[in-house]
This record gives structure tokens, C-alpha cells and sequence, in this order.
């Protein structure tokens, strides 16, 4: 975006003029399992957070002051809850826009008896902007986010400069942002994007990937692609500055 279309844009914005955003999901109307729901009704209470309750504050959450992790997009939800179920001493905090994924997410932690999660049903650029208190987090997750395979959709990628530099804001100094990709083409864009990003350093000695960390659950969508002989890069940057 040149100079010119940002005023434009800031104008526009200023005069109150609806502007539409580039987002990096399109609302898939999925329909709700109704096992999905009743987890939705039983958990939403106890584990449900709200984007109007704007900036949270964990240890009223949490009921402790344990590390956060946060992860944009959790999809079905079932590798963050046997991440929170492996790790007690953690707080997880999950974010999806997809409804049936929402519920699928509770459904597990219900069944696996997980307290140490809890779940937006928001847009994650919104709710790291307004809700998420910044030097406040021990690690950011982004797994197997859309890829937009065409290049006319590649605006529509969640990692941009814009986006990774607000998550450094949110992350404690030291803190982790890990991110994993099926997608060659995405992982290299990755990397390009985290190489000219202010103030993180790649915890690859080799500055590109690192191999996947035990805590992160092989799902059975990575098994099958291993077996197609499709490759996973996972990027690990720590905050610095
Ligand atoms: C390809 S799926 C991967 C899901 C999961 N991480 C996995 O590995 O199976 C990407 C997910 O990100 C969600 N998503 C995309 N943009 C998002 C955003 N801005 N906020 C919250 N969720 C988002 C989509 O709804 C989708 O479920």
C-alpha cells in the first residue's frame, strides 16, 4: 500500500466510512454436530471468552499466574488440547473463527477433563488487538494456517509484517512465536517475513527451520502427508527486544 492510499484509507476511516478489511478466513457456514452444541452450552460458561470483554487480565482467568500460550486457529481444536493437557503448568488460550471447530475444541477438553484452556469464537488480528495485554505471553502457536494457494490470494496470508510485528508486541521478551506449514511456498514466505521483522531471532542455528518440537502433536492430517511424502517446516522465533 503506497503512502497516498493510507491517507486515504486513515481519511476514509476517520469519517466513518465502512471499509473492508482483508481477512485471512472466509466464514464457512459449517453446520453444528449436536455434540458440538451441547459442549458449546456445558463449556461456553467456564471456558468461553468473549471479544467485548476487550482487555483480559490471565490471573482472574486463570485463577494463577502460570505462562499463556495463545493459538490462532486451532481448527478441531484436538492438538491444543493434548498440548494443555500435557502441560499443567501452562495457561492455553485458543482462538477460531470456524463455529463446529469451537465445539469440537470443547467437546474434547470436556472428555479430557482439561481446565487450562479456554476459547474465542473471534477473528484473531481482533483479538490480539483489543483483548490481549502486550509483554503478556509465553508463547504464540500459528499451525498449518490457510495457505491461499494462489498468488491473487496471497494478501489474504495471516503472516504479514503488520501481523507479526503486533504478535511481538504481545509476546514477553524471550517468548516464543512457533508456526508450521505443509505448504513449501508459505514456509518460505515465513521465513521471509520473520528475516526482515525487528527484534527476533531465529532459534534455528541455521536461520530457516527447526525440526518439529515434541510438544507439538502429530496430528493425523501431518501422519497422512508424511506418508504422501509431503514435507512440514516449523519456524521458531524468540522475542528480543
Ligand atoms: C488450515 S486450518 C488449520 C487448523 C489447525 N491449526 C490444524 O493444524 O489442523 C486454519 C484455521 O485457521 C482459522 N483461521 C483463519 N484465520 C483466522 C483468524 N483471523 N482468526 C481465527 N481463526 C482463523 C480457520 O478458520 C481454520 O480453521
Amino acid at each position: 500500500m503506497n503512502e497516498s492510499s493510507k491517507t486515504t484509507l486513515a481519511q476514509a476511516e476517520q469519517e466513518g466510512k465502512y471499509i473492508r478489511k482483508v481477512r485471512s478466513f472466509v466464514k464457512r457456514e459449517g453446520r453444528l454436530t449436536k455434540g458440538q452444541q451441547a459442549a458449546i452450552d456445558k463449556c461456553w460458561p467456564a471456558m468461553g471468552l468473549e471479544h467485548s470483554q476487550g482487555m483480559l487480565d490471565f490471573s482472574q482467568i486463570f485463577g494463577n499466574d502460570n505462562g499463556v500460550v495463545l493459538e490462532i486457529g486451532f481448527g478441531m481444536g484436538k492438538s491444543l488440547v493434548e498440548m494443555a493437557k500435557n502441560a499443567p503448568e501452562l495457561n492455553f488460550i485458543g482462538i477460531e473463527v470456524h463455529r463446529p471447530g469451537v465445539g469440537a475444541c470443547l467437546m474434547e477438553a470436556d472428555e479430557q477433563q482439561v481446565t487450562n484452556l479456554r476459547v474465542f469464537e473471534h477473528d484473531a488480528v481482533e483479538v490480539l488487538a483489543d483483548c490481549i495485554a502486550d509483554g503478556s505471553l509465553t508463547t504464540m502457536q500459528l499451525f498449518f494456517p490457510d495457505p491461499w494457494h494462489k498468488k491473487r490470494h496471497h494478501k489474504r496470508r495471516i503472516v504479514q509484517l503488520e501481523f507479526v510485528e503486533s504478535l511481538r508486541s504481545k509476546l514477553k521478551i524471550g517468548g516464543v512465536f512457533h508456526m508450521a506449514t505443509d505448504w513449501e511456498n508459505y514456509a518460505e514466505h515465513m521465513l521471509e517475513v520473520m528475516q526482515a521483522a525487528p527484534g527476533y531471532k531465529n532459534i534455528s542455528e541455521a536461520n530457516n527451520f527447526v525440526p518439529r518440537p515434541d510438544n507439538r502433536p502429530l496430528t493425523k492430517f501431518e501422519q497422512r502427508g508424511h506418508r504422501l511424502g509431503h514435507g512440514v517446516w516449523d519456524l521458531m522465533f524468540k522475542r528480543t527486544q
